[in-house]
């Protein structure tokens, strides 16, 4: 079976028959399925033993983008959201780039910042050179710690070290770059910084205070790129009002943070699904928006020779397909299978790719006709399924109770029944 991700009339299906396609595509297992039904697969005993003091488990709604082509590779993306739209917008993004050739990406080695930092240091500057000169020994503590990580090829690859002026006075801070292959990371990172955190503070002849890994993960790098034809887009000058749009954020930090915040919906999303940790992710991110000094945003647009649309992004994404509630949580187990990607640095473009294919659809809409009539759209359109409308009948209803300006289930069920379907 060729599988393809373009699933025309998918948002019209019962979740029952969502599931039997995912299940296809991904090869899912029927209990991965039963995972997906049973809404309670995160146990309270799964729960308990992930953070303390349990009483519950949040669900939130998980959904399919389709159209994702991704470096010419069929993509079915789970997004765990609870924001109406990002679903739908994504997966618009995705079918506008998809039919100009889909999006590319490309990704630095997965290598993680952890800093050690040493106060109290009488020559900083010469005890920065005794610490760079032993940079062998160090390196090799720290990779003493996780034996498997560096049989696979990961491990602590470099050490940097600077002087800062802060408000104690002048610190060395020593920076280990450490490959963390397919786990995101921090853990491996703490451990191999508080290893070689007492060995730095005798070279240095000071003390060490903070061990920890940097969330602005600079050398762990995801680039994403699509174009769009300008006919798609309905002409140069809707190109033109997306570059505006851009230029805006550009321009002004206060619209740069929504800009950056439709972005995220996507990579977040994704995050979430897969067990990884969102909080990382959007602190290394808007960190990286002001790398130079001031908020910017985090994708660039631009209007090629022919006048069509390309778009780019590129942040740090520091994500795992290993370890933590990637694996302890069931359900990320499935969305990871569903995703089908072999590598963390598959997934991290994956979602850059997402990110980029939501702006692109925010953008869209903003720079044209407003966000808010395809937001009623999608509202209607749930109203007339909850109603009880099915098939085509649910773009009918939708479209009538838009017109007439009544979102209401009552509404709804009056169109049906009128439509003699009720
Ligand atoms: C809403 O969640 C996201 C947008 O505000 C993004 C944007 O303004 O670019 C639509």
């Amino acid at each position: 079976m060729v599988k393809s991700s373009k699933l025309p009339g998918f948002y019209k299906l019962s979740i029952e028959e969502r599931q039997k396609i995912v299940k296809e595509f991904a090869e899912l297992t029927p209990e991965e399925i039963s995972l997906l039904s049973n809404s309670g697969s995160l146990t309270l005993d799964i729960a308990d033993r992930m953070i303390e003091n349990v009483i519950g488990v949040m669900h939130i709604p998980l959904g399919i983008a389709t159209n994702f082509l991704i470096n010419g590779k069929e993509y079915l993306i789970p997004m765990a959201i609870e924001e109406p739209s990002v679903v739908a917008a994504a997966s618009n993004g995705a079918k506008m780039f998809r039919s100009s050739g889909g999006i590319y990406t490309n990704s630095t080695e997965p290598l993680m910042i952890g800093q050690v930092q040493l106060v109290n240091i009488r020559d900083p500057y010469s005890a920065r050179v005794k610490i760079l000169r032993e940079k062998d020994k160090i390196l090799e503590v720290a990779n003493e710690k996780d034996p498997v990580l560096v049989s696979l090829g990961g491990g602590a690859k470099a050490l940097n070290a600077k002087v800062i002026d802060t408000i104690r006075g002048k610190m060395l801070i020593v920076e280990l770059l450490i490959d963390c292959k397919d786990a995101m990371g921090a853990n491996v990172v703490n451990t191999m910084c508080e290893a070689v955190a007492p060995i730095l503070a005798e070279l240095s002849g000071g003390d060490y205070r903070l061990r920890i890994v940097s969330n602005l993960a600079t050398y762990r790098l995801v680039r994403a790129t699509g174009m769009v034809n300008k006919e798609i887009l309905g002409g140069e000058k809707t190109v033109d009002r997306i570059i505006d749009a851009y230029a805006f954020a550009l321009a002004d930090p206060y619209r740069a943070t929504t800009h950056n915040k439709g972005i995220m919906n996507g990579i977040s999303a994704i995050a979430l699904a897969t067990g990884n940790d969102t909080r990382a992710i959007e602190a290394g991110a808007h960190a990286y928006a002001a790398k130079n000094g001031r908020y910017r945003p985090l994708s660039v647009w631009e209007k090629n020779e022919e006048g069509d649309l390309v778009g780019s992004l590129e942040l740090p994404l520091a994500v795992g397909i290993i370890g933590g509630a990637t694996r302890s949580n069931p359900l990320a187990k499935v969305c990871l299978k569903i995703l089908g990607v072999k590598t963390a640095r598959e997934l991290a473009e994956v979602m850059c790719a997402v990110g980029l294919a939501q702006n692109l659809a925010a953008l869209k809409a903003l720079a044209t006709e407003g966000i808010q009539r395809g937001h009623m759209e999608l509202h209607a359109r749930n109203i007339a399924i909850m109603a009880g409308a099915k098939g085509d009948l649910i773009d009918e209803v939708a479209k009538r109770l838009v017109e007439e300006g009544v979102i209401r289930i009552d509404k709804a069920k009056e169109i049906l029944r009128e439509l003699g379907s009720l």
